[in-house]
């Protein structure tokens, strides 16, 4: 894998100094060839810039992407101290791009393609006699049908690489048996949805080596759960120990869902 990275950085840089233009911002070619790769959606705030910053300081080349690069300020600096953080724009519901971002990277071999990004309908559109369905399709193409777009896009990438992972950000809202209440329907029907998709696939991929994982992050301190009046872990927590959950995923674990302190979360 290495010498293939190795050729193409050559290439590309030979390629560059031929036609006198510069490397592109973001571009594959700045990764480094003996470290792993991450790609990580809904990389600029909340949990997905924890993962970003953990995976960075663990030495890992991470393709960070976000919406909205120029405001993602933090990501920005997170980037500017390290060079093997580059920044790409990804709307996950934007397929064209995803396309795109897949064809960049064609002959880049990532480890693990982490979908992060999610969203939540918020309470009141949520609620039995409220429901706003214009809400739950949002909520179902960027919690369930993007994440299952963007393994289909990087399957080969993944496929190529040495640890060949598939990790999705679910959550124990997506648990049926954890139900108490109503409430957060389309929420939970969408990382039910993620949690029915990502386990089919790891059925689909084993016999490629590709591992799948499930993963429910904790209550997590982060924007999505702003004035929610539980007991929360710190971003920086959640990360690290997500970290270590899908360091742990391996063929045995496939298709699995577990919480971020590596016990298995019921269906
Ligand atoms: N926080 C918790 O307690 C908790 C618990 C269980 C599961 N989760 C899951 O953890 C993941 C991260 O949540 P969080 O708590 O970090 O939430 P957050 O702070 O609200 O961050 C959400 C992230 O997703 C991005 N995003 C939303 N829609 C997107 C789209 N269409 N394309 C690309 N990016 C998009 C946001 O980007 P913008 O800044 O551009 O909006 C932001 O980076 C989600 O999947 C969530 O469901 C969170």
């Amino acid at each position: 894998m290495v010498r293939r990275v190795l050729i193409r950085w050559a290439v590309g840089i030979l390629a560059s100094v031929i036609a006198g233009v510069s490397l592109p911002a973001g571009s594959a070619l700045a990764l480094d060839p003996d470290a792993p790769v991450v790609l990580i959606t809904g990389s600029n705030r909340g949990i997905g810039l924890g993962l970003a910053r953990h995976f960075a300081a663990q030495g890992w080349n991470v393709i960070a992407t976000c919406r909205k690069p120029k405001n993602a300020t933090e990501l920005q600096a997170l980037a500017a101290q390290n060079p093997r953080v580059v920044i790409e724009k990804l709307d996950v519901t934007d397929n064209d791009r995803i396309r795109a971002l897949a064809a960049q990277y064609r002959d880049t071999p990532i480890d693990v393609l982490l979908n992060n990004a999610g969203i939540s309908g918020g309470m009141k559109n949520e609620s039995l006699g409220a429901l706003n369905y214009g809400v739950f399709n949002q909520i179902m193409a960027v919690n369930a049908v993007a994440p299952v777009r963007m393994a289909e896009a990087f399957m080969e990438h993944v496929a190529a690489s040495e640890q060949k992972k598939i990790m999705n950000i679910s959550s124990g809202e997506g648990s049926v048996a954890s139900v108490r209440g109503g409430r957060l329907y389309f929420y939970r029907s969408s990382k039910r949805a993620l949690n029915m998709m990502m386990h089919t696939m790891a059925k689909e991929v084993a016999g490629r080596g590709i591992v799948v994982g499930l993963l429910g992050p904790g209550a997590v301190d982060t924007d999505m759960m702003r004035g929610i009046p539980i007991p929360k872990l710190s971003v920086e927590k959640s990360a690290s120990d997500l970290y270590e959950v899908i360091a742990g995923f391996d063929a045995e674990s496939s298709g699995m869902f577990i919480h971020h302190d590596g016990t298995p979360i019921p269906w």
